[in-house]
């Protein structure tokens, strides 16, 4: 998984690398101050805030496509809202400053501060929808999937393009009521499913990367978190289809209402059509990154960079001390 940084100049939104990693270790460093404080909005607000100050001085001009709070009512980088000094290349931006925000509030593995850009104008808005079901799948198994199918057949499509037996695929599912069925089925064809209670972002990273531990995701998450997995996803050569799928009544009827087509199922492409990249910084640790830490007078905060079809391991250390809550 780690590589050599590259020494060759980097170009349009690779540029903006830098303060994408920044972006997510200080929302990271800060929301972590409130990890296992059972405040998950206190959290997500320290992250929000930490990561909205990076963004204010980012190269170029940004705006917020997707950003994350609006379902949960937490705080947020509102869709719409721009962002940047200006001097630099237009971009979009997908943010989720602190994913998995009940694994912080009680200070367990698996949040983290993440963050995606992709070229101006080539993310996808959701618009007033919160929930999409997804299905991600590593580059062997490019092209191969639909979201149309039945669960029994995609497990057999996956496996073949992996050369394996159904038997021996890992499915991410996230342990939530609406996936009960989806569930049983995985299981009564055979595959294992590993079911966290929530973070989907962090569940295609476990298919994504060379290290990651699952052969598939499957099921219903948030949008922000489809289409900042989607750029991961198109800056490694994954695969991914998405399709809205409305929680709620309400949900359903305020798309409906802004013209959105409830059965399309949307590309990887469509999701993220433009160069993209995607940051992510540990909080709580876990099998993907681990926690901020001081250590001698500094904080080492590790983060993965997925950007021009590679991924970097970063660990970034800052001179100080790690912040302590303020209530
Ligand atoms: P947040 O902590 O940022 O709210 O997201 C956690 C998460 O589990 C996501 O990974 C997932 O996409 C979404 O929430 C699912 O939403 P819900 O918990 O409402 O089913």
């Amino acid at each position: 998984m780690q590589r050599q940084h590259e020494t060759a100049p980097r170009t349009g939104i690779s540029t903006l690398e830098s303060v994408a990693l920044t972006a997510t270790r200080s929302a990271a460093v800060a929301s972590h101050a409130w990890a296992g404080r059972n405040d998950k909005k206190a959290a997500d607000a320290a992250a929000t805030e930490a990561m909205r100050q990076v963004l204010a001085d980012a190269p170029g001009r940004g705006a917020v496509v997707i950003g994350e709070g609006e379902k949960d009512e937490a705080p947020m980088l509102f869709n719409g809202e721009t962002v940047g000094s200006g001097a630099g290349p237009d971009f979009d931006i997908a943010v989720d400053p602190l994913e998995g925000t009940s694994f912080c509030a009680k200070n367990l593995p698996g949040s983290m501060a993440t963050i995606a850009f992709a070229e101006s104008g080539t993310m996808f808005s959701p618009g007033p929808g919160f929930y999409m079901d997804k299905i991600v799948v590593p580059p062997q198994a490019n092209g191969v999937v639909d979201l149309a199918d039945t669960p029994e057949r995609t497990l057999r499509k996956v496996a073949g393009a992996l050369g394996k037996h159904v038997g021996e695929l890992r499915v991410v599912i996230m342990d939530k009521p609406r996936h009960q069925e989806l569930i049983k089925r995985v299981l009564e064809a055979g595959a294992a499913v590993h079911a966290p209670a929530e973070g989907d972002v962090g569940g295609s990273l476990e298919v994504l990367l060379p290290s990651g531990s699952a052969d598939l995701l499957l099921g219903v998450g948030g949008t922000p978190e489809g289409v900042m997995t989607a750029a991961a996803v198109r800056a490694l050569g994954g695969d991914m289809l998405g399709r809205l799928a409305p929680q709620r009544e309400a949900e359903a009827d305020a798309l409906r209402a802004a013209g959105m087509d409830l059965a399309r199922i949307y590309t990887r492409d469509e999701l993220v059509g433009g160069e993209a990249l995607f940051a992510a910084t540990g909080v709580t640790g876990g099998a993907l990154l681990n926690e901020p830490r001081e250590s001698g007078g500094t904080v080492l905060a590790d983060s993965l960079l997925i950007s021009s079809g590679e991924v970097r391991r970063v660990v970034h250390t800052t001179f100080g001390a790690m912040p302590r809550p303020t209530s």
